[in-house]
């Protein structure tokens, strides 16, 4: 498919028959089965100045948190105990953390709680990528964001969509599952940008992809409210399954930000892991990267509770299965490390 093939599908009105074809390709591949990531947000600083992100450095109105090791193993053990099969360690880019620390972790979560272990840390050298990666890192999530140079180079200051694509090939070539995505309805993003950033993406041949609504953070300069990118976030999410049948697709908490069953959407549009927060509740608020993300007032129980029950209600089934990707050539992370 072309990306005026792709501009053609988003451009069609009403997204139904799209989503069950989707749907009918997630069902092939995955069955009702949606895989559980645990998150654990354990530091809130960043270096970045993402124009779009409620955790950039330019943001001085946000109180900063780190977790210490002992308190993100716990997290990771509570993921674990809810019933997901991958812990997530992510983070704002924050150099605090020594880079033997984070690898004594993925050591310490695979050894102790058999899941598989991702990362979605920023941008860092290969050496420690490849650290990382010896240390037992199965996965690596690092977004695009977005494809075009021009949008990219000013919402993210600094950045650069060859840097950014040089680190994502460069994780694939240590071994990592690697996945990328972009955020949909970005303050100058096109439809024909959307669909050229569906094709690239596509083409990469990832393990994980995500497509998730931007949502307007009042302490950013893109504070200015946008009509709603759910259904075309949804849309998005269908054509990426129809592209990439055997990727790991979340339906992605943004969409929950945006309407009470956005992820149950997300599912029926084609997506087959979920990936709630499971931060401790003392600091999950400060994670505010758009609002609405970590909804203060629910414990991460309840919450975690409360998305199992609205899956189960929509057909879906939570599986507490490492759940590598079913694309073609995926060597099924690193399990005989
Ligand atoms: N709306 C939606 N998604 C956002 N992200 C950052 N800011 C926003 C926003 N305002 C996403 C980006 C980033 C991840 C941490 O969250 O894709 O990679
Ligand atoms: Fe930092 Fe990521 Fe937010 Fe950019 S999107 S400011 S890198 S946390």
């Amino acid at each position: 498919m072309t990306s005026r093939d792709i501009l053609e599908m988003l451009a069609a009105t009403g997204g139904g028959p799209v989503y069950a074809e989707a749907r009918t390709v997630a069902d092939r591949f995955f069955g009702r089965g949606v895989y559980v990531r645990g998150v654990v947000e354990f530091s809130n600083h960043c270096r970045k100045n993402c124009h779009y992100c409620g955790l950039r450095v330019a943001n001085t109105g946000l109180e900063r948190f780190r977790l210490e090791p002992e308190g993100i193993l716990a997290a990771a053990a509570l993921a674990r105990e809810l019933g997901a099969g991958t812990v997530v360690l992510q983070s704002g880019e924050d150099l605090r953390y020594d880079r033997r620390v984070i690898g004594d972790l993925v050591r310490r979560i695979r050894d102790t709680l058999d899941v598989a272990v991702t990362l979605s840390l920023g941008d860092f050298d290969r050496d420690t990528y490849a650290y990382w990666r010896d240390c037992g890192a199965d996965r690596y999530l690092l977004k695009m964001e977005t494809f075009d140079e021009a949008l990219h180079a000013r919402l993210r200051p600094g950045c650069t969509v060859a840097d950014r694509l040089a680190r994502v090939e460069m994780l694939q070539s240590l071994g990592y599952e690697t996945g990328s995505g972009i955020i949909v309805g970005l303050p100058g993003m096109t439809d024909a940008i959307l669909a050229e950033d569906i094709h690239r993406l596509s083409q990469l041949g990832l393990e994980m992809i995500a497509a998730g609504p931007f949502i307007p953070h009042p302490s950013t300069p893109l504070a200015a409210p946008v009509d709603h990118a759910i259904e075309k976030s949804l849309l998005v999410t269908a054509v990426l399954r129809l592209l990439n049948p055997g990727a790991n697709i979340p339906a992605t908490s943004a969409l929950d930000a945006l309407a009470a069953d956005g992820r149950t959407r997300g599912l029926d549009a084609g997506a087959n892991v979920v990936m709630p927060s499971v931060t401790p509740d003392a600091v999950r608020g400060g994670y505010s990267i758009y609002p609405g993300k970590n909804a203060a007032g629910r414990d991460v129980r309840d919450a975690v509770h409360g998305l199992f029950e609205r899956l189960r209600n929509a057909g879906y089934t939570p599986v507490a299965d490492k759940g590598f990707s079913r694309i073609a050539g995926a060597c099924g992370g690193n399990a005989d490390v």
